[in-house]
């Protein structure tokens, strides 16, 4: 496949995605980005030219744009060509949010990217939706020069994909930093609850299913601990009512009541 990319914008996923580009011998032939130094940043490690101008941005196959959602409309217009493929890479903004006269596209790669984290290009699944079978098999082949796992879904299937990872990844994340502020504030080591942690995502990567690997208080319908629990967060009704949800919805699953 010899298709020349122009990377928009210079975030956490623009780093990875022209990294992972890269390193599947895919020619990064610029990066686009508002703010310059941002753009240097990561460019000049691997050679590639970079701009902040409009006016610059060089012609190429594959324009991939990895901005902000809510920048996506705009930058779209700033690409000067027609005869090219313009993608995003989001989970939750559709095709037409792509505005100019070219051929558009999606681009999405599910995963949570930070740009001090190393990660396993080859496992991330790829979503991809195109106008045409032609760009939607460019972009497959796109998404398996990097990964294993490439898949053609439209903007409502992405929609749910893109939520489903806010559960399992936002959700789990928030209250991995709520079990962190409870350890903090009563002088206990975050770390103790590493062991458990591991194992709450090791059963799922085994063959046991989510419903099948719960456990705690409200699976066993023990409403002496729950109260308890309860007790404990009355001076905090954030926390009161997060943990009064979840322990009703696990209920609900297990019991049917709430
Ligand atoms: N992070 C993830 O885990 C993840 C996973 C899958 C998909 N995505 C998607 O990937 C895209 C990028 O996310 P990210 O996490 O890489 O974002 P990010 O690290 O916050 O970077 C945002 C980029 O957008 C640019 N930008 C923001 N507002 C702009 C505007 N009004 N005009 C021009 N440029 C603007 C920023 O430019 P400056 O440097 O000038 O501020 C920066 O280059 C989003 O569509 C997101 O939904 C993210």
């Amino acid at each position: 496949m010899h298709k020349n990319v122009v990377i928009l914008g210079a975030g956490n996923v623009a780093y990875h995605i022209t990294r992972a580009l890269l390193e599947n011998t895919i020619n990064v032939v610029q990066i686009f980005n508002r703010t310059l130094d941002k753009a240097q940043n990561f460019s000049e490690d691997y050679n590639i030219n970079y701009t902040d101008k409009i006016s610059e941005i060089v012609k190429a196959d594959i324009y991939i744009i990895c901005t902000s959602d809510k920048a996506i409309s705009e930058i779209s217009y700033y690409v000067p060509f027609e005869d090219c493929l313009v993608v995003h890479t989001s989970g939750s903004i559709p095709l037409s949010a792509l505005k100019g006269k070219y051929r558009k596209g999606i681009f999405y790669p599910l995963q949570t990217f930070s740009r001090k984290r190393a990660l396993e290009y080859d496992k991330i699944p790829f979503f991809i939706e195109a106008e045409n079978k032609e760009d939607e098999n460019i972009l497959l082949s796109l998404a398996k020069r990097i990964s294993d796992e490439a898949y053609v879904v439209d903007s409502e299937k992405r929609l749910q994909i893109h939520m489903s990872g806010v559960w399992v990844n936002n959700f789990t994340n928030h209250l991995f930093y709520i079990a962190n502020e409870i350890c903090r504030n009563q002088d206990i080591s975050f770390e103790i609850l590493k062991p458990l942690i591991k194992e709450t995502f090791e059963k799922i990567n085994d063959d046991i299913t989510p419903y099948d690997a719960q456990t705690g208080p409200a699976k066993r319908n023990d409403n002496i601990v729950i109260q308890k629990h309860l007790s404990i967060l009355e001076s905090d009704s954030n926390l009161y009512q997060l943990y009064s949800l979840l322990t009703n919805s696990i209920l609900k699953t297990y019991h049917d009541k709430l």
